[in-house]
């Protein structure tokens, strides 16, 4: 057995003695991971190959970038020519691995079919419904080179881009790797996002493709999702082909058909070649946009850079060795799971889960039940969904052996103390360390985050990953301890978002700005004694809810564009499973009676307008909201009076009465 118990009796009855622990800032107790374990870790095997004694010296040795990143680099990924510089840094712009010639997908699959590996199984998929399908290696690499022969056929040439819009099945990393192997660029929308979303990034990128199913399974239900694409391709002009995969196991022939547009994957991919030439690449060629507000905010990823540095932080954080089954449970519509779902376990050739419902679908016991039956090593979720699990309770846990499980990891927002334990105790049997890993969309990969061998502080994200930097600097740009303030990244890492697509001065704009040549995360942040990071949330208007981050404006204006509605605040309230859960404040406009049936018809209008995760929790009827005299919605004045806090300077209020309001609607 690789590990044994990692933890001394001391901090058992620690963790029995601190069971409702609810404040984030009080926490000092210390997870130390076992001597065997650490012996056996990935990162540990490199530390004695480069004569690295301690996790300090290699933090320390890490901060020669080229040194590091070239040296990894050539462990993970293999270029058809390799580079002839690590590193250009001009800031805002950056560029890894200068003149090497890459294509992801040769990592991802190509290399792997000329090994042993081919007839690994890539990914273990599991339908909501309970049908199972195991593809290999070869399997996905037959598949992704038919569609990408597919995709030539109607003409998608290397730059073009392709709008995606699949729920989890193994479909979606293939349409991905499909785009990726002929130079496409795929935008990859959430199949929980409303066919408004979805329109308005295929026109965004300008889209030639559309790539959908007709329907797929959720919560035992069935979603239309073609239909939703329907809508959405009424007003995308530049989308001239609709590739469509049937999910369904009933009722296909119903879905609604345009036959000069719309193609049924299985038909188009039928007599197609099952070679396809992966296109060479420049390795800063781009790979992909993806958002993650509401708004289209194509954050762009390029293909070296983003190789190495998903693949290199995967085999380090989660330690994936080639017999793990390894389990990330986030949907692939999010950043989560283009990197650690697709990306980064293809390239290392592991063995991952796909699973396509809800985690309490048809009751809470299903997500272990999938860890018992396939042995899942590493798993890795968000703190919202442990909460979730939290409330429904052990009971459902324990019915299950999740004896296989040996490390775990947790993303998306701060996980509070409480939740960790519970997280640990029930999930990890108190043998598994916790990756709490910090990162973002415009990341690419975990940035700040332990290692299997870095003493834990439950709540904290720890350190910045070796390789990378971060700090917490005050409103001067002066570093700071022991006090929030805003997070930042002072150097470069190989994952880093290229810019915004189309959008080269918002990106300034919003994330070089405020400190020269820094990059501002938008997080608000402290740094402990340790140099330990204890991520606090968001410091932009973004709400961050069930581990999605929505903008407040961006709710704010699809209630605006409700006929009744004349204006809307919306901040985020603390939630006990969600993090964060969505609260509006709305004035009608002249003559509409509020009531319980406008309510919902508001919260189902969001829901049509963004996706249903953004629909608001709670609506409260007011007759105006406090505002600023230039008419800025004054959210944090609204917050502290939802709070209970102090409501602080609102002399810049231009109608202070409205502050009353809010404390009647309360
Ligand atoms: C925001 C990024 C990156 C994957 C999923 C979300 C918050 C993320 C943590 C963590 C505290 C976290 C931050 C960040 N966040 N991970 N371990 N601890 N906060 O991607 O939608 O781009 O959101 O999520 O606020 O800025 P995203």
């Amino acid at each position: 057995m690789r590990i044994k118990e990692n933890m001394k009796t001391k901090t058992e009855k620690d963790v029995e003695k601190t069971k409702d622990l609810k404040v984030l800032l009080d926490e000092k107790r210390v997870f130390k991971p076992s001597e065997e374990f650490t012996e056996q870790t990935n990162v540990k095997k490199w530390m004695d190959k480069h004569g690295i004694k301690s996790y300090d010296e290699l933090l320390e040795k890490a901060k020669d970038l080229e040194w590091f990143w070239g040296t990894v680099a050539n462990e993970v990924v293999e270029w058809f020519e390799p580079y002839n510089k690590v590193l250009d840094w001009n800031p805002p712009w950056v560029k890894w691995y200068i003149g090497a010639k890459y294509n992801i997908v040769h990592d991802a699959l190509d290399k792997h079919v000329k090994t042993w590996r081919k007839n690994k199984v890539a990914y273990i998929f599991e339908g909501e419904p309970g049908d199972v399908r195991k593809l290999t290696y070869w399997d996905l690499y037959v598949e992704v080179n038919k569609l990408a022969n597919a995709l030539k056929s109607f003409g998608v040439c290397k730059g073009d881009r392709v709008g995606i819009y699949l729920p989890m099945i193994p479909e979606l990393p293939i349409a991905m790797l499909a785009c990726a192997k002929i130079g496409a660029i795929h935008s990859v929308v959430f199949s929980g996002f409303s066919a408004t979303a979805f329109r308005e990034r295929l026109n965004d990128c300008e889209a030639k493709v559309a790539i959908t199913c007709d329907g797929f399974y959720r919560r035992g239900k069935v979603i239309p999702l073609k239909s939703m694409a329907d809508d959405a391709l009424r007003e995308a002009p530049t989308v001239k082909h609709m590739i469509v995969y049937k999910r369904m196991t009933a009722g296909s022939e119903l879905v609604p058909w345009n036959e000069e547009r719309d193609h049924w994957w299985h038909e188009i991919t039928k007599d197609q070649p099952r070679t396809c030439e992966t296109e060479i690449l420049d390795a800063n060629d781009i790979l992909y946009t993806s958002g993650t507000t509401g708004k289209p905010k194509g954050v762009i990823h390029a293909h070296g850079g983003y190789a190495v540095g998903t693949a290199h932080t995967l085999r380090w954080v989660f330690d994936l060795k080639p017999e793990d089954i390894w389990w990330c449970a986030a949907d692939i519509g999010w950043v989560t799971g283009h990197s650690y779902i697709v990306y980064g376990p293809l390239i290392l050739g592991v063995t991952s889960i796909i699973y396509e419902g809800a985690p309490d679908y048809p009751n809470p016991e299903r997500w272990w039940s999938i860890i018992e039956r396939y042995g899942v090593t590493v798993f890795y979720t968000s703190p919202t969904s442990i909460r979730l699990a939290m409330r429904f309770g052990e009971e459902w846990v324990k019915k299950h052996d999740l004896s296989s499980l040996r490390l775990l990891g947790s993303v998306g927002e701060p996980i509070n103390p409480e939740a960790w334990i519970w997280y640990y105790t029930h999930i990890g049997g108190k043998r598994c360390q916790i990756m709490d890993t910090w990162w973002q969309t415009e990341s690419g990969t975990f940035c700040i985050s332990p290692l299997p061998i870095t003493p834990l502080k439950p709540g904290s994200a720890t350190k910045p990953l070796p390789g990378f930097t971060a700090d917490v600097y005050d409103e001067d740009g002066n570093p700071i301890q022991n006090r929030g303030g805003n997070l930042v990244q002072p150097t470069p890492w190989p994952g880093m978002l290229r810019g915004l697509y189309k959008a080269p001065e918002r990106f300034k704009e919003i994330y070089w700005s405020k400190y020269p040549n820094i990059y501002l995360a938008g997080d608000v942040a402290r740094k402990d004694d340790d140099n330990y990071f204890w991520i606090q949330g968001r410091a932009d208007g973004v709400l961050n809810t069930a581990g999605h981050r929505i903008g407040n404006s961006e709710v704010e204006s699809a209630l605006v564009s409700h006929e009744k509605v004349a204006e809307a605040a919306v901040i985020g309230e603390p939630h006990e499973v969600k993090g964060e859960s969505i609260l509006a404040f709305v004035v009608l406009k002249k003559g509409v009676e509020p009531n319980d049936e406008l309510r919902s018809e508001l919260r189902e209008h969001v829901g049509k307008e963004i996706g249903k995760i953004a629909r608001p929790d709670k609506i409260k009827f007011v007759t105006d909201v406090p505002k600023t005299r230039s008419g800025k919605i004054m959210r944090r004045v609204i917050r502290a009076k939802v709070l209970g806090l102090p409501v602080g300077d609102i002399a810049t209020l231009s109608n202070p009465e409205a502050v009353e309001e809010i404390d009647k609607a309360i």
